[in-house]
């Protein structure tokens, strides 16, 4: 299956600022999505960049919007159209006149997939959010006590492990550390207790 998404540039510089409203953001998702896992998973990713524009970049909530909005929308396409991944959301997105900026960083969240580089801050969050929080959360699933209690240490040990959430990629988590210039270890420590909320 072929992901690339064969260009590098995202919707119109004349809409720079415009984002979807909530209640629109939900309607794609709810419509589009309706495998709860993966849902859950868009949550959790979204409220990850929500977090990290608020309280590292020091963002205002209209920007933070920005953020979450490409974190809840990044795999709204995987449900339903696996051989689009990607690209359908794109061009959703565009038709819709959106912040290209946020269209960009739905498009480079995977640049070994997609062949698209996280160039902005929020490109490169996004695409060091995705997989990690995904193996975070199987691991939060096998123990008794939720995130509650885990530990840098446990996540690491379930990282070297391949067989672990084998369809997490360990070489995209080291690629985004090294792209967004975060280290593993802050990253694992800013997810743990941001634990995803269903519903
Ligand atoms: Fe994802």
């Amino acid at each position: 299956m072929i992901l690339a998404l064969g260009r590098n540039e995202f919707g119109n510089p004349a809409n720079a600022g415009k984002t979807l409203t909530r209640e629109e953001a939900n309607t794609i998702f709810y419509d589009w999505v309706k495998n709860e896992r993966l849902q859950l998973h868009m949550k959790q990713v979204a409220h990850l960049m929500k977090c990290w524009a608020m309280e590292k970049e020091g963002l205002n909530d209209a920007d933070a919007w920005r953020w979450e909005m490409a974190g809840l929308l990044h795999d709204a396409d995987w449900d339903q159209w696996p051989d689009q991944h990607c690209k359908k959301i794109v061009e959703e997105l565009e038709s819709r006149n959106i912040d290209p900026e946020i269209i960009r960083a739905i498009a480079s969240h995977g640049p070994l997939h997609f062949g698209v580089e996280p160039i902005t801050k929020m490109d490169k969050m996004l695409y060091a959010f995705d997989e990690l929080s995904g193996l975070i959360h199987a691991y939060s699933l096998m123990r008794p006590e939720g995130y509650t209690g885990m530990e840098l240490k446990g996540v690491k040990k379930r990282l070297k492990e391949k067989s672990f959430a084998a369809n997490v990629s360990r070489e995209d988590i080291a690629d985004a550390c090294n792209r967004a210039g975060i280290e593993l270890d802050e990253l694992i420590q800013f997810i743990i207790p941001r634990q995803p909320q269903a519903g």
